[in-house]
């Protein structure tokens, strides 16, 4: 049984994705800051997909002090090791979202915290999944990335910075690992239908990014497809974008019906 590892999959798109692997019959691993959350997804999860397939770790891998929780990191590893768990595919979900985040008014540590989560927390796990896949002789990595990589949006320094050097390290490490059957890519979506979205948080549901070409935004089911692909098709493929936006980044301005 092949296995992916999702991490902050406890709720919206990770728990999505969480569910298209389960329900093609792989292993899932879950990761949350938060132990209630975690037990709750593994709880529903279990109950459709069958409680010895999925299983997560409580993570809060970048501390208060920004500083990474390696020995963790290291224990999660070790411990699927002992359970004689490969990771076949990591997905990088869990994101610091930096909203609101101003040039003037946040502290630096805000800057690096978001850095820290979406950045450097990834490779430090991917520093551990990826030796594993080498040792298995094949492995995929995708990133959830985001249109944002490419088109700023108001205060979110932090969170376009990040995603853009998502990116740049995907390239890297698509570069480094190929030799090792080890593919590397990412998803970037635009608007997705999270319960923020639903809730209309920070006034999501009018902001300009709802109008789309295809006249409609992402639901989970849209980005965990193309993480599917990633995973279990695209056996020719690395470094490569795969945008799920409705055609939103293609547009010079939103046509506003
Ligand atoms: N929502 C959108 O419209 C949209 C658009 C483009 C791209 N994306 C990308 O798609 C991915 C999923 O987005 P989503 O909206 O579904 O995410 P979400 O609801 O914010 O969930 C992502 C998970 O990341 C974890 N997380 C949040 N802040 C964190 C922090 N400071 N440190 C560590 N973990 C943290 C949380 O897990 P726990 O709380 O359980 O730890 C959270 O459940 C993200 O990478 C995001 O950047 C989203």
């Amino acid at each position: 049984m092949k296995t992916a590892f999702i991490t902050g999959a406890t709720v919206n798109t990770g728990f999505g994705i969480a569910e298209k692997f389960l329900s093609e019959g792989w292993r899932a691993v879950i990761t949350s800051r938060k132990e209630e959350q975690l037990t709750e997804a593994l709880r529903t999860l279990g109950e459709k997909y069958g409680k010895e397939n999925v299983s997560g770790y409580v993570t809060d891998v970048v501390r208060a002090d920004n500083t990474i929780d390696e020995d963790y990191l290291d224990f999660i590893f070790d411990d699927l090791d002992k359970k004689g768990i490969t990771v076949d595919c990591l997905v990088l979900n869990a994101a610091n979202l930096g909203i609101r985040q101003r040039i003037f008014e946040n502290s630096l540590s805000d800057f690096i915290n978001v850095i820290n989560t979406n950045v450097v927390m990834n490779y430090a796990l991917i520093e551990r999944a990826a030796l594993r896949m080498k040792e298995k002789g094949e492995g995929s990595i995708v990133f959830i990335n985001s249109n944002t990589a490419y088109r700023a949006i108001p205060d979110r320094i932090a969170y376009s910075t990040s995603k853009s050097a998502q990116l740049g390290m995907m390239r890297a490490l698509a570069l480094d690992l190929g030799k090792y059957n080890i593919r590397v890519n990412a998803v970037l979506p635009g608007m997705i239908k999270t319960d923020r979205w639903q809730n209309n948080y920070n006034d999501c549901r009018n902001a300009l990014s709802n109008y789309t070409p295809l006249g409609d935004i992402a639901e989970f089911a849209d980005i965990a497809d193309a993480v599917w692909y990633f995973a279990a098709h695209a056996r020719n493929t690395t470094g490569a974008e795969l945008v799920v936006d409705g055609g939103n980044m293609i547009q010079l301005y939103p046509i506003v019906p």
